[in-house]
């Protein structure tokens, strides 16, 4: 462990808890010294190996504070419970990179961090859709580069998509799926067809009222169609986004023959994890159809893009920052320190979505979120 890229807080602690980036805000930080805990940080801006996280959990570890990007799995976990640990959390509410059975083998809660990055990854969501819709990142180059002053004005000049009453489709309608159809649908009168293995009835409900305001003020109404099949949505909706989890199940969701299924000058929005979708059919079809869009904010091979891509003046590009607000982070960074303190403590699982009581001056003596808690018989809070 270089002592140089680590830094310690509240030496004298006596649980050590190892957290390997630095994270925003300070009340995580708070949180941890608050509960006797020795906190030391990597300050990293780069890939930690798993060697080097490894070696920085050595023998003497009570919980860690790990991020999407780093492979928690038996190697990091065994090493993490035979330092003494006793929970793993995730600065991040996905937990694709925790393999969370070997952890639950292992006796480790795993924590996440949900609910404060619903409507900052939607907002996202959004703001790639329209880039994509209205070609803002090709405008930023033209005008970069100078040709603007050149061209002045012109009729045809760069003409994008007009998203107004147009079809949106969802593929995965949990809480940012659902988020971000609010926002599209209210805001720009889309009719919404998704598609999820369960009826999401709060949307449906939210469309329907919504719809009854605009007839009411006169306006055509909008619709909301659960499909029956991924291909249904991919053959109605000009711009589909996907929201689901990454498992073994929804791995390459997005592949050549559901792209050749859209609409040949569709948007296509990820937001979720860069292997839903196959990158390199992506390139293929993104060069074939020129008026086809991609608008990405996670990669296959995060955070490597694949060959060809960056190239294609029809894709966006960002480099996940679909969390990436000060309110969200620090959430998380607080969500993250809470879990990790109530287990080292004995304290239950809260038992409400709703997490913001955590992020008030009177948190709840719980862990917000434990992903395993069940399968390990963790008891749930009762405080209402
Ligand atoms: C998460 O928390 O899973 C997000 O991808 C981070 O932005």
């Amino acid at each position: 462990m270089d002592p140089d890229r680590w830094t310690t807080h509240n030496p004298s602690g006596t649980t050590r808890v190892v957290v390997t980036k630095e994270l925003p805000g300070r009340r995580w930080l708070e949180i941890l010294t608050a509960a006797d805990c020795r906190v030391e940080v990597s300050s990293s801006h780069t890939l930690l190996p798993t060697e080097a996280i490894a070696e920085a959990i050595g023998d003497d570890c009570g919980a860690a504070i790990g991020q999407l990007t780093e492979p928690w799995r038996e190697e990091l976990l065994g090493q993490l419970r035979r330092a003494g640990g006793r929970v793993y959390s995730n600065y991040a509410v996905g937990y694709d990179n925790v393999d969370v059975a070997a952890a639950t083998g292992l006796g480790l809660p795993v924590g996440n961090t949900p609910g404060v990055l619903t409507e900052t990854t939607a907002q996202l969501a959004v703001a790639l859709t329209f880039t994509a819709a209205r070609r803002i990142a090709e405008g930023d180059a033209f005008t970069r580069e100078g040709r603007f002053a050149e061209s002045g004005w012109l009729p045809t000049l760069l003409l994008g998509k007009l998203l107004w009453r147009r079809t949106l489709g969802i593929v995965g309608a949990g809480r940012i799926g659902a988020a971000y159809a609010r926002m599209m649908v209210e805001g720009h009168k889309m009719d919404l067809v998704y598609y999820d293995l369960y009826p999401n009835e709060a949307l449906e409900a939210y469309v329907a009222d919504y719809s009854s305001l605009l007839e009411a003020h006169g306006e055509p109404p909008v619709t909301c169609t659960r499909a029956d099949s991924m291909d249904e949505v991919l053959a109605a909706a000009d711009v589909v986004s996907v929201h689901t989890v990454l498992d073994e199940t929804t791995r390459h969701l997005f592949g050549a023959a559901q792209f050749e299924t859209m609409k040949p000058d569709a948007i296509f929005v990820n937001s979720s994890r860069g292997p839903l979708h196959d990158e390199a059919a992506l390139v293929r079809h993104c060069r074939a159809y020129p008026d086809f869009y991609a608008a990405l904010d996670v990669y296959e091979d995060e955070p490597q893009t694949a060959p060809g891509l960056a190239e294609l003046p029809n894709v966006v590009l960002a480099p996940h920052l679909g969390s990436a607000t000060s309110w969200t982070r620090e959430g998380m960074a607080v969500l993250a320190a809470t879990n990790a303190v109530a287990v080292l403590r004995g304290r239950p699982i809260w038992g409400r979505p709703d997490v913001t009581p955590f992020l008030g001056d009177d948190p709840p003596a719980a862990a917000p979120s434990i992903v395993n808690a069940d399968e390990l018989g963790l008891p749930r809070s009762t405080d209402e």
